[in-house]
């Protein structure tokens, strides 16, 4: 069998201090906010494998309907040697991918190392000759990719480039268009804009899973940072933003609180109704798609979507 690779490109303090200081700047700023990311330790992970099975929770189960329909389109219009995956997870919906190119290298791409590992395992297991090299590392942040063969197909599917602002998206296809060589491709996958209702029902499931999703992040504050933070004190709410088209995520405080932050030595004030913002899910459109990789340098030329047109995959070959 061949070997796992892990490899952590960021020092186990890096985490920490960009822990440290995203939640002082998110909860000193009005209105305050924290960065997604942070939903993702091993119960972060594992609560969000359980919301991809949700039945109001589409987007993965129209991008597995894509790649399972479309992988053999998407690996002759890439020929990859090398599938490089960003946000990866757990990789359930790479193996498509991965049968269909049958690359020499996998290199996915995580910030949570439960999930990589996990992954990591089951896909050598089942794929005795692919060499995994699994990165622990923000993806947000600039990336050291290990030397594979070409050309190499970038994927960051599951609709999460949603989860950046718009600025960050623009910085963040600069960038991955700057790891790019001639030949390389980029598979991006995006959540389309919908039904106001079918979307609020995918971030606020009825049986709470998104809710204990969302306030996972008080937990992992309140471990990392020894803050207080009690999760019944506030509630989960999930809103349509028609303007900016996307979906926030945000914990509203049941009550005036008072919040102690010992690690960051800060005390944070909550107004009773006060939300946190805790995720930004943009929704896209072909247009926005294709005007966002364009100004990044990059151009869209296949463009996939489910039968009910609700996500869509696209592919850029440089
Ligand atoms: C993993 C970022 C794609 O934005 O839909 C699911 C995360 N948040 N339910 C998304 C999420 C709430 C998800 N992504």
């Amino acid at each position: 069998m061949s070997p796992l690779h892990v490899t952590r490109t960021l020092p186990e303090d890096a985490t920490d201090a960009a822990l440290r200081a995203d939640v002082r700047h998110g909860l000193t700023v009005h209105p305050k906010s924290l960065p997604p990311k942070w939903f993702y330790d091993a119960r972060g992970s594992a609560l969000f494998e359980q919301i991809t099975e949700l039945p109001e929770y589409y987007p993965t189960r129209a991008e597995r309907e894509i790649l399972a329909t479309r992988s053999g389109e998407i690996a002759a219009a890439s020929g990859a040697r090398t599938l490089i995956e960003l946000g990866s997870g757990s990789s359930e919906k790479t193996r498509f991918l991965l049968d269909a190119l049958s690359p020499a290298a996998y290199v996915p791409v995580d910030v949570s190392e439960s999930a990589l590992t996990q992954a990591g395992k089951a896909l050598v297991e089942d794929h005795p000759d692919l060499e995994v090299h699994a990165l622990i590392a923000d993806f947000t942040a600039p990336l050291a990719l290990p030397a594979t063969p070409g050309p190499r197909l970038l994927a960051f599917l599951g609709g999460t480039i949603g989860n950046l602002l718009p600025g960050e998206r623009a910085a963040f296809l600069a960038s991955v268009r700057s790891l790019l060589k001639p030949g390389d491709g980029l598979l991006l996958g995006t959540d389309l804009v919908k039904d106001e209702r079918v979307l609020v029902r995918a971030y606020d499931d009825a049986a709470g899973v998104t809710a204990a999703f969302d306030k996972n992040v008080l937990a992992v504050v309140n471990r990392e940072l020894g803050a207080d933070f009690d999760p019944d004190a506030f509630d989960h709410v999930a809103l349509w933003d028609a303007e900016r088209e996307w979906i926030e995520m945000r914990l509203r405080s049941r009550t005036a609180q008072t919040v102690k932050v010992p690690a960051l030595d800060l005390a944070v004030d909550f107004a009773a109704g006060e939300d946190l913002r805790t995720e930004v899910s943009a929704k896209f459109r072909k247009e926005g798609v294709t005007a966002e990789l364009a100004a990044s340098g990059l151009e869209l030329t296949h463009w996939w979507t489910d039968t009910q047109d609700r996500f869509a995959l696209s592919l850029s070959v440089v």
